[in-house]
């Protein structure tokens, strides 16, 4: 996206109130969002899943493979050097998106799980053994659980999981309790993407760091709704994903600080990673090209760019200001449904409102939604530990982003009264 269209969808300079975002401009950017389902405009509520596409990142991505496109870091001719310069200036754009303290701390990665397989990987082969704890929490995602647990099938370690309370709150001092001299990494949410849970991450770090122990974040659900700020958190690693933050897939990032990345081993073995290789011995390259073997996700950095140059235009805390109105409206609003039930009232949330009906189960209701255009994501969310705590086998989910409105939030709710009348 040029900066000039960025500027174009810009909420007014300095002025973060929900007011001053217009959403309807920014709907303009999305062309999918004139698509009708079912006779009925789509009504897109299905952001925490995968968010849709700004016209100015399929633009900048389509310009790239028009004008500029070659293989990164290969060729001495101009236009592997062009587009070198532009998928390296995507790695600048990140880390001033993470305020990391340097390009040489993001690693590209193919999606946010294997961010996850990678660290559990590396960072298990240098610092865990048998018996040293991992620190889990209760609202985990299935990406930041399972490569523990295939670390623990191999090396024998121990998941201690940070419970929760009914309302989907993070339990701090429950947290704090696990902590122990075998405790080598706490991984974290940073947004429960099932409940929409906000954890206390500053303190979930400091707690971490007063025992010497490293924190990684999952902030998947976080990066597109929430500023976040790598240094201020003094987070150790921090995982997302390009997808939910309005760019495309195939593409996602992984924050370790530098002298954390610089013990760590490489992940997958292949082009681009090594600095020297014969049949006796490999050496490798510095961080973060160690960690990105094989030709990279070039064309999916340059949209990954652009779509985190729109968001900032529009302005991370209007954005945060409009989300959270739509969420607290859409709280209110599902209340007043008969027979539902939120699933989630944690303190502090982001904008995913999940439920479940007494009168249809949740797939029932998102087909039924379906039909009056309305896209819900139904199921366990990728969060089965988390539903067994909630004792519920699903949930039905609304997730908010840019461009939703109010009267989206009407048209969910009507269409949940019909699911109420024919089930009910
Ligand atoms: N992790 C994505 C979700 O929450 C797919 O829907």
């Amino acid at each position: 996206m040029s900066k000039a269209t960025a500027k174009r969808v810009a909420a007014a300079p300095g002025d973060n109130s929900a007011a001053a975002f217009d959403v309807a401009r920014v709907r303009a950017d999305f062309p999918i969002l004139t698509q009708e389902v079912f006779g009925h405009p789509l009504v897109y509520l299905d952001t925490a899943a995968s968010a849709q596409k700004p016209r100015q990142v399929i633009e900048a991505m389509s310009h790239a493979y028009e004008t500029c496109y070659a293989n990164v870091h290969r060729g001495v001719h101009r236009m592997s050097q062009l587009t070198t310069d532009a998928f390296e200036s995507g790695r600048e754009t990140v880390a001033r998106f993470l305020n990391a303290g340097s390009a040489d701390e993001i690693v590209f990665t193919r999606n946010a799980t294997e961010a996850f397989n990678l660290l559990a990987t590396c960072f298990a082969s240098v610092n865990l053994g048998h018996g040293d704890e991992v620190v889990i929490s209760t609202m985990e995602h299935h990406a930041n659980i399972v490569p523990w647990q295939l670390v623990r099938d191999r090396l024998g370690i121990v998941l201690r999981i940070v419970p929760i309370d009914d309302d989907g709150n993070f339990l701090l001092d429950e947290y704090e309790a696990l902590l122990g001299p075998r405790t080598k990494l706490v991984a974290v949410t940073h947004v429960s993407n099932a409940l929409g849970t906000v954890v206390p991450l500053k303190q979930v770090i400091e707690r971490a760091h007063a025992r010497n122990i490293p924190v990684l974040v999952d902030g998947c659900q976080a990066v597109p709704h929430i500023k976040v700020d790598v240094q201020a958190l003094d987070a150790d690693f921090y995982v997302f994903t390009g997808h939910k933050l309005y760019g495309p897939t195939g593409i996602g990032v992984f924050y370790g600080k530098s002298e954390l990345l610089k013990d760590l081993p490489p992940y997958q073995g292949g082009g681009e990673m090594i600095a020297s290789v014969t049949f006796e011995k490999t050496t490798f390259k510095d961080p973060p090209h160690r960690f990105e073997a094989g030709t990279p996700p070039i064309v999916e950095v340059i949209g990954l760019s652009a779509a985190i140059d729109y968001v900032q235009a529009l302005g991370q805390d209007a954005i945060a200001a409009h989300e959270n109105g739509l969420r607290t409206y859409a709280e209110t609003r599902l209340a007043q449904v008969p027979g539902l039930n939120l699933i989630g009232t944690a303190r502090e949330k982001a904008s995913i409102v999940s439920f479940t009906m007494d009168s249809a189960h949740p797939h029932d209701i998102g087909t039924i939604v379906d039909r009056s255009g309305v896209a819900l994501r139904t199921g366990h969310h990728c969060a089965q530990p988390l539903m067994q705590r909630l004792g519920v086998a699903a949930t039905a989910r609304a997730s908010f982003g840019i461009y939703n409105t109010r009267d989206e939030v009407d048209v969910l709710a009507r269409a949940l009264e019909s699911v109420h009348e024919i089930f009910g």
